[in-house]
């Protein structure tokens, strides 16, 4: 297992590339399921998550090679099942469901496990299958799906008590690419990912509109065939340096963005007091400190809002600006781990029922801390940069789970961190 040990105290500057979307890659890499023809995917992050999709992949029979940021997968002879020894280690393994069900009218897939960021069911996924004509069963661990006829489009409605589902929608989007007749999923998510994933589908041959609104339209076809398919840059891995070059810079410059994609973010930046600056037509932003911020209030709830995903790596932000700063996670109420550590670090910080109230403090200091889930360990690194002293952050493999060459790209922004075995 490998620890990161951050040497704070030397401010970021210069330039990085954002790497590609992991959570747009893993529902593409589950939908190349769909076809029995080579599918060329490229800028797929090489973070442990889709290696595990790919394993996934390969294990249900797919023939995979990987070489750089290209993937090239051809999933000629696959298999229903995907057992528990696969699918345990990421939640996102749930996306094989809806492609296996249409493409082989069958799927066996291990129930995710519990998760540290709170609860997560998978009910809308399963109303959605069951919609199309399935016929699921829970049983001994596993979600057992049949359509022995085939699926049949339908309209379904998949707001949850927390709003709209990411993977749910891609789910049953995916299902009813190759279903018979009309699909309307209504609440559907509208998150960039959801949009490249359609994008990837009707380049395959699918008829999906209004992809990036609450209602799409899927009309199902009889084959989808192979395609060559660039993955969005990651707008999460974007906004959690975007937070560290308001954090402790000279002013950092991050290509390959896309600018829609990062706007709540900067908007936020901006009301802070930073500096956000775009440029290149919206695909390069810089950002510096401000002179004097202040702190904000941010409440996360599905795109274009601001996005859970980000609300860790802010909230390390303003453990050190100036203030009181509020920041609520309507999403999973429950994520707030990375709290508890950043305390430890010397942040002051109350969570009371999925709020988080900050008083800024001027510095923090360096402590052993535990990384618990992907974000809360990015926001343990932001807050490591800046603290004095050198601080150890232990089970680096969840921030590897998502962040491309985390240590490389600090260090080319000038931060003085080393990866070592814990
Ligand atoms: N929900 C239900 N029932 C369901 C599914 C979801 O009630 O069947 C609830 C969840 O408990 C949550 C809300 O609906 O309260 C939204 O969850 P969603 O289904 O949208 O989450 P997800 O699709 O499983 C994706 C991302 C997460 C991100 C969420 C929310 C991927 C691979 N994962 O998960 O990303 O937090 O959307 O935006 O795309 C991360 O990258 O760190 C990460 C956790």
């Amino acid at each position: 297992m490998d620890k990161l040990i951050v040497h704070g105290g030397t401010p970021l500057k210069g330039a990085i590339n954002i790497s590609g979307s992991k959570n747009s890659s893993l529902p593409i890499l589950a939908a190349t399921l769909l076809t029995d023809e080579p599918v060329i995917l490229r800028r797929v992050p090489d973070v442990s998550d889709t290696n595990y999709m790919l394993q996934i992949l390969t294990a249900l029979g797919a023939d995979v090679e990987r070489s750089s940021g290209t993937v090239r997968i051809t999933c000629a002879n696959i298999t229903p099942d995907a057992p528990y020894e696969i699918v345990r280690r990421m939640r996102a393994s749930i996306c094989v469901m809806g492609p296996l069900l249409a493409r082989l009218n069958r799927a066996t897939v291990s129930l995710p496990g519990g998760c540290v960021i709170g609860d997560r069911p998978v009910d809308l996924h399963l109303k959605g299958l069951a919609a199309l004509g399935a016929d699921c069963e829970v049983e001994g661990g596993n979600m057992d799906l049949k359509a022995p006829n085939g699926l049949t489009g339908v309209e379904v409605d998949l707001c949850g008590t927390h709003g709209p589902t990411v993977l749910g929608t891609d789910n049953v989007m995916m299902a009813a690419t190759l279903a018979k007749g009309t699909t309307i999923i209504e609440s559907a998510a509208c998150e960039p990912e959801v949009v490249d994933l359609a994008n990837f589908l009707n380049s395959m041959g699918a008829r999906i509109e209004g992809a990036g609104t609450r209602r799409i339209t899927i009309e199902g076809v009889e084959k989808l065939s192979g395609v060559d398919h660039t993955i969005i840059p990651d707008r999460i891995e974007a906004g959690t340096y975007m937070a560290a070059g308001a954090a402790f810079s000279e002013g950092i410059t991050l290509n390959r963005v896309i600018e829609e994609h990062v706007s709540v973010a900067a908007k936020v930046l901006r009301e802070c007091g930073h500096s956000v600056e775009f440029s290149n037509g919206g695909k390069s932003v810089t950002v510096k400190p401000g002179d004097k911020p202040l702190g904000g209030k941010i409440t996360t709830a599905p795109y274009p809002s601001f996005p859970t995903d980000m609300q860790a790596q802010f909230t390390a932000l303003f453990a050190t600006t100036p203030g009181i700063s509020v920041v609520t996670d309507t999403i999973f109420p429950q994520r707030f781990m990375h709290c508890a550590e950043l305390s430890r670090m010397g942040a002051q910080i109350k969570v009371d029922q999925g709020t988080a109230v900050i008083t800024g403090v001027d510095k923090l200091s360096a402590a052993p801390v535990m990384a618990s889930d992907l974000r809360a360990s990015a926001a343990l690194v932001l807050a490591a940069l800046q603290a004095k002293g050198s601080t150890e952050i232990l089970r680096l493999y969840h921030i590897d789970r998502g962040y491309e060459h985390i240590d490389e790209k600090l260090l080319q922004l000038g931060a003085q961190v080393e990866r070592v075995r814990e």
